[in-house]
């Protein structure tokens, strides 16, 4: 069969991101622009500045790629882009580029959820094996699903309020850590010992997640320690916050391949980048003689060469989307 080589743009957050991925699992070429700098001396991403920076670079990215891979567009077979969810303005401007360049060397577009497109971040050198369970971490998601197939989800829990990366970004924040938090507290927490006791985020035996408490908790302890005059002792609270929120991830796992027998695991999003979330899971894995695939480090956080993954069983299926397209800013996988 011939290859197919899909062009796939990612621009729902702070990356400006171009890739070209070979029959779904190839990385050809990747291009990744981070305005990480720009954001974080304001604490958080400027969802105007974010949308502008991407306008500028973007036509510069896709240059740099295809020169990477010393290609032309006429050798490649499909434009997908990332249309859900993220900051709008974000979206549209990948999405408008997507569909000029599809109009102008006529080639079909495909959409792809971020979502998904993390998941599919392990089918990146690598052959999903089906069915499996998703866990998926990232600064807007924290999802379980069974996949039973390409594209075929079961949503078995979701974060009833706060996401996790979210979570690690906001109490990163109260302890003046650069954004983006998580790299942060990961790194501090290595210095530190889990000596504060906090509320563990149980939710029950269901598999939903919750954060905000947790996360309220840290703020206020933050401000009444300080208050009073007191010492945060910085690197144990990071210490103790990255263990409570990552053995509720590691227990609803465990609770979901006990219950479901499906013992192939996928991580997926930013969050998976975390060392001892991906230690924690490990033990899991093994207590329970199952597999894991986790992306690679430069495949966790956001990346085009996830989208162009993804979009390779749409490609298969024929599943265009036309010039109608427009960006959702909220999503889910199911
Ligand atoms: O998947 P992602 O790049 O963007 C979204 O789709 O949200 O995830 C970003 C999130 C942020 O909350 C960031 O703090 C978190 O992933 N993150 C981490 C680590 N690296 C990134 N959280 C904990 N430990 C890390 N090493
Ligand atoms: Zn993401």
């Amino acid at each position: 069969m011939k290859d197919i080589n899909i062009l796939a743009i990612e621009t729902s957050c702070d990356e400006t991101s171009i890739a070209i991925i070979k029959n779904g699992n190839e990385v050809v070429a990747i291009s990744i622009l981070t305005q990480m700098d720009t954001h974080a001396k304001f604490g958080g991403v400027v969802p105007e500045i974010a949308s502008r920076m991407h306008t500028e670079n973007i036509t510069m990215v896709l240059e740099d790629v295809m020169n990477k891979a010393d290609m032309k567009i006429s050798d490649i077979d499909a434009i997908a882009v990332t249309y859900k969810p993220g900051l709008m303005g974000s979206l549209l401007v990948g999405i408008e580029f997507a569909k000029t360049l599809a109009y102008v060397y006529n080639k079909p577009l495909i959409k792809v959820n971020h979502l998904i497109g993390h998941i599919y971040a392990n089918a990146i050198n690598n052959k999903l094996e089906f069915p499996l369970l998703a866990l998926v971490v990232s600064g807007g998601h924290t999802e379980l699903v069974i996949m039973k197939d390409d594209y075929q989800f079961e949503l078995l829990g979701s974060t009833l309020d706060d996401a996790i990366g979210e979570a690690f970004d906001k109490v990163a924040r109260i302890l003046n850590i650069p954004y983006p938090g998580g790299p942060g507290i990961e790194k501090l927490a290595l210095q530190g010992k889990c000596t504060y006791e906090l509320p563990k985020p149980v939710m029950d035996n269901s598999y939903n997640f919750s954060y905000s408490g947790l996360k309220s908790y840290i703020i206020n302890l933050v401000h009444n320690e300080t208050q009073r005059g007191n010492i945060i002792r910085q690197a144990d609270l990071a210490c103790s916050f990255q263990t409570v929120a990552v053995d509720e991830l590691a227990r609803k796992l465990e609770l979901a391949i006990k219950n479901t027998g499906i013992k192939n695991v996928i991580i997926a999003g930013g969050v998976s980048a975390n060392k001892y979330l991906r230690n924690e899971i490990t033990k899991v894995i093994e207590r329970n003689s199952a597999k894991v695939s986790i992306p690679e480090f430069k495949y966790c956080t956001d990346n085009a060469a996830m989208i162009g993954a993804a979009a390779y069983p749409l490609y298969l299926k024929k599943e265009f989307a036309d010039y109608s397209l427009n960006a959702e800013s909220q999503a889910n996988i199911v």
